[in-house]
């Protein structure tokens, strides 16, 4: 079957309703977080992309079982290191990082070794920022180069530490969190601000967790050892998903869009705070709460005069994800943007950084780079009509994938985009939606 979509026109006006696919963060913390509860958890919504699937069949390995009733996803826990391990046990984590780091997290107290794989991409990433922490709680972590794969048997001689995370990674504090829960005694992180699911998820279960706000960072204290019960739990919509329909709408013309029921945690709303600074008049609505989280309708329409900006670092972790497409309004913005400090991009999936200044300077877009820093030249009437583009060899990245699609439908040209299939990490509906928000895709 063929790996790659053609993308020739530029997509026509519109006027759409939608809903994006479930969060991933939330959606791998949910079953994570099930499978160290006593007893039974229902979670509604939970995204079924590769990277959550792998979070399935992961804890599935470690001896805790799950099935689908119609739509929810049941899943039985034995407690806080319930797991149950055979000999010689290997997890696969795919593309995902999140879940790799997190559920090394979870076995630092495990009885017997258990090895970490993961894909091509996962496995050129660095492990060195949680096997650190982890080692620090006494488990023992067996790696040769600090990526995958690694080898980790759990110790039942565990120490609670004071840990200073200062990457801003969500990845790490939270597996410093799962650790700790496994861990007598109170474990205490001095954190960079970063997504906080990890936080919010434990406070809705009453979990003895407590965050205090002191000199830009977060101060966790967690208590470990603490059974907490089964849940049930509804995951919102995610809003790095979301971030392609936002900007496909905003550089489209005469279009609108509401995007609803999507994750508005102010953690992972950088996206809109900068592009709302370059004047993209996104607005939030119907805000709720939903177990613990902050949810909410986004609405965008389209913007001819946006302006360039000077974006403050401190927005930097809150976007993390959502950098490759505010690059692309960048050029399509009046003025030069100046982004910093983002060396954080290229330890994702793929380079990111590094492929962003690729993919501009392709679509003709003057780039300067200083090291962690770029400047955009914004050219307002770019089009690409008439050209010929085609993305390949960009590590399989979903997000380049994304990126390629809204350049094509909202700049033109004639686009052969490959890895079509990496839409299933993240976001497995992604080309459905865009064709019923009347994109033509062959
Ligand atoms: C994530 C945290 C971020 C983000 C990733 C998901 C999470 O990574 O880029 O896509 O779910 O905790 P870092 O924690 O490495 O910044």
């Amino acid at each position: 079957m063929t790996n790659h979509i053609y993308i020739k026109n530029k997509i026509n006006s519109f006027n759409k309703k939608i809903k994006v696919s479930s969060d991933k963060s939330i959606s791998i913390r949910s079953i994570l977080l099930a499978s160290q509860a006593v007893g039974i958890s229902k979670i509604s919504n939970l995204l079924e992309s590769e990277d959550v699937l792998n979070a399935l069949k992961a804890i599935k390995k470690l001896g805790i079982n799950y099935k689908k009733v119609g739509k929810i996803h049941i899943i039985e826990g034995y407690g806080l290191n319930g797991f149950s391990l055979k000999k010689n046990v290997t997890i696969n984590a795919g593309n995902s990082g999140t879940l790799a780091r997190l559920i090394l997290g979870l076995l630092v107290k495990s009885k017997s070794k258990v090895k970490l794989i993961g894909d091509n991409s996962l496995s050129k990433r660095d492990f060195s920022r949680v096997i650190k922490p982890l080692s620090l709680f006494g488990a023992n972590i067996k790696d040769k180069k600090k990526s995958l794969p690694i080898e980790i048997i759990g110790s039942n001689f565990l120490r609670p530490i004071t840990y200073n995370e200062n990457i801003g990674s969500a990845q790490v504090k939270s597996s410093i969190i799962f650790s700790a829960l496994n861990t007598p005694g109170i474990t205490t992180i001095k954190s960079k601000h970063s997504r906080n699911h990890t936080e919010l998820m434990l406070k809705f279960l009453k979990y003895p967790i407590k965050i205090q706000k002191k000199n830009n960072l977060d101060i966790i204290s967690i208590k470990g050892l603490n059974q907490f019960s089964g849940f049930e739990y509804n995951v919102p919509g995610d809003i790095s998903s979301a971030s392609f329909f936002i900007v496909l709408t905003l550089l489209s013309k005469k279009s609108q869009i509401v995007i609803e029921k999507v994750n508005i945690n102010e953690t992972r709303l950088g996206l809109v705070s900068i592009l709302n600074k370059m004047g993209a008049g996104i607005k939030l609505k119907k805000k709720t709460k939903q177990n613990g989280e902050d949810v909410g309708d986004i609405h965008v329409e389209s913007k001819v005069n946006l302006k360039a900006i000077n974006c403050p670092s401190k927005l930097n972790s809150s976007a993390i994800d959502e950098f490759l497409i505010i690059f692309l309004v960048a050029s399509k913005a009046k003025g030069i943007s100046r982004f910093k400090n983002l060396g954080e991009m290229n330890k994702k999936e793929s380079k990111r950084l590094d492929l962003a200044v690729k993919f501009l300077k392709l679509i003709g877009i003057k780039v300067e780079r200083y090291k962690n820093d770029i400047n955009i030249h914004g050219k307002p009437n770019l089009t690409l009509s008439m050209k010929n583009f085609e993305i390949k060899n960009f590590l399989k990245d979903h997000r380049i994938f994304f990126l390629s699609c809204v350049t094509a439908l909202t700049l033109g040209g004639n686009w052969k985009i490959h890895d079509k299939d990496s839409i299933n990490t993240s976001f497995p509906d992604f080309l459905k939606i865009l064709k019923m928000v009347g994109a033509k895709v062959n």
